[in-house]
């Protein structure tokens, strides 16, 4: 039995030079989250990108760099500003990212990005190649990647390869407007295994097999040459046990032991006992739906004035992918909306809006999930979401109220919260309405379910159902031979 290789653009951890030195900050993003949990569990090297360039690295600290990642179980693919550029901030993040939420206006189709997102792609897969025996398994994840599979499928052929998709796949009708289609989905189409967090992201990936490559679909399996390609969805978990314990333990510490965000809580909760808490949480990336939640709390303070003064909305959001135009103007848009909101509202002893524009570290983010009274997350298009499960799995007294946006991969899972639809103003302002009207029983009895099914269905559970389907598949393949 090989060992596993993770493979993902984003390692675990980031690395940043600080005068003369290294420093490890853990990466952002359900991604690096999740698998985090499954790769500390296991006996696996992740291959990614550090965070540096070429250009960022002296030479003398060549060396403490692969060691600062041995640490962490990783290994680094080198890459130049030029190849981030093209590869991060152009062709993932200014093509796929947008296309995949539905923002076609946002992406753009420039050949150059392209050409070098396959060069990158061909970095990634050497990688792999190098460190690989054939009786390896190789889990690949996510958009960055796409090419890889089909890659390392042609040096190593009986290597087993999984490829997991973190984003949602569009409709046929909007993949088929990427020049690079059939590349693409050939370059999926190397692995043995494709997995998506929802049967609807399946379905839209085998309905443009079928209709752009002409391939013999059935069920959920793809015939290619001699070889059956298992599509599937597996949605993805969080390390569920961490969460809930990090929370009884919060409960647990004396007050002079507590963060100093948590002090602050405190006394605003003291000073405003009857107001209450919502709560969000996303990288800043305009698939989060930030701009339309703050236009929809000015709405619902308009609509029921009786609730100025008696709520206090938190956003925290994430500084992320900074360089690409479209996420520079989203800061400047939500940052106006903030300060024109907040200057609207506020009166002496009340500011609506509490935005923080930083990452926090973990004790920080339970702080938040446990003090709020509703986590209010309306993403206009989001591959799953972990923070609505996050925030579930710390409240152990099962008290508050989950909105969540039915656009989120994770709605499907969480019947149970309030479920909203984004552009509906409407229905946004009378679901807070019933979120803080909503008595402590109905909210326990709701999330009762919902921590009972997260618990069940973690992080774990979904990398082993992943790898089981995975090595099942690669034998039925090879008796189909
Ligand atoms: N997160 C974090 N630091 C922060 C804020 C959020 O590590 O300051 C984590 C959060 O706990 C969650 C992840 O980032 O695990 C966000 O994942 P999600 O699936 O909600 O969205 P994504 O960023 O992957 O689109
Ligand atoms: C999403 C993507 C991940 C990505 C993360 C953070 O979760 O699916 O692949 O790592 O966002 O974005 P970033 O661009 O900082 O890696």
């Amino acid at each position: 039995m090989g060992k596993t290789i993770i493979i993902s653009n984003r390692l675990p951890i980031q690395l940043q030079i600080h005068n003369g030195g290294i420093t490890a900050v853990p990466s952002v993003g359900g991604l690096a989250t999740g698998m985090k949990s499954v790769h500390s569990g296991g006996d696996s090297l992740w291959i990614g990108w550090s965070g540096l360039t070429d250009e960022d690295i002296p030479e003398e600290l060549a060396g403490d760099i692969d060691e600062a990642l041995a640490k962490h179980g990783s290994s680094k693919v080198k890459l130049t500003i030029k190849e981030v550029d093209g590869f991060y901030y152009g062709f993932s993040n200014r093509t796929i990212w947008p296309l995949f939420h539905y923002f076609l206006e946002y992406s753009e189709f420039e050949l150059e990005s392209w050409e070098i997102y396959k060069n990158v792609n061909q970095k990634f897969a050497d990688a792999i190649v190098e460190k690989a025996n054939e009786d390896d398994t190789i889990w690949v994840h996510d958009y960055q990647l796409m090419l890889v599979p089909q890659m390392v499928k042609e040096k190593l052929p009986n290597i087993s390869i999984g490829f997991f998709l973190h984003i949602p796949f569009p409709s046929f009708e909007i993949f088929r407007t990427l020049p690079w289609r059939e590349e693409i989905l050939k370059g999926l189409l190397g692995s043995d295994l494709i997995g998506f967090h929802t049967y609807d992201y399946e379905r839209h990936f085998l309905s443009s097999v079928r209709r752009i490559l002409g391939l013999e679909v059935s069920f959920n399996d793809i015939y290619l040459e001699n070889r059956i390609i298992k599509v599937d969805s597996f949605p993805m978990g969080i390390d569920y046990k961490k969460f809930s314990d990090a929370a009884k333990e919060h409960q647990q510490r004396s007050p002079e032991n507590q963060s100093e965000l948590q002090q602050r809580l405190n006394k605003h909760k003291k000073s405003t006992p009857d107001a209450k808490f919502l709560l969000s949480i996303d990288r800043l990336d305009y698939s989060k739906g930030i701009a339309k939640r703050l236009n929809a709390f000015e709405y619902f303070l308009k609509k029921y004035p009786q609730y100025k003064e008696k709520v206090r909305l938190i956003i925290l959001a994430v500084p992320s992918r900074s360089n690409v135009p479209q996420y520079q103007l989203l800061k400047k848009e939500i940052d106006e909306l903030v300060g024109r909101i907040n200057g609207e509202f506020s009166t002496v002893s009340w500011t609506p809006i509490w935005y923080f524009y930083r990452s926090m570290p973990f004790e920080n983010l339970i702080d938040l999930y446990t003090s709020c009274d509703i986590a209010w997350l309306t993403p206009i298009r989001d591959g799953m979401n972990l923070v609505a499960k996050e925030f579930i799995a710390t409240r152990t007294d099962k008290t508050g109220v989950l909105i969540l946006s039915e656009m989120a991969g994770s709605a499907n899972e969480m019947n149970e919260s309030l479920l909203i639809n984004p552009n509906n103003f409407e229905q946004i302002a009378d679901t807070i309405k019933q979120a803080i009207n909503m008595p402590i029983e109905e909210q326990q009895e709701r999330n009762n379910v919902l921590q009972k099914r997260l618990a069940r269905y973690n992080v774990e559970k979904w990398a082993n159902d992943f790898m089981t389907s995975l090595k099942n598949q690669k034998e039925k393949s090879h008796s189909y031979v």
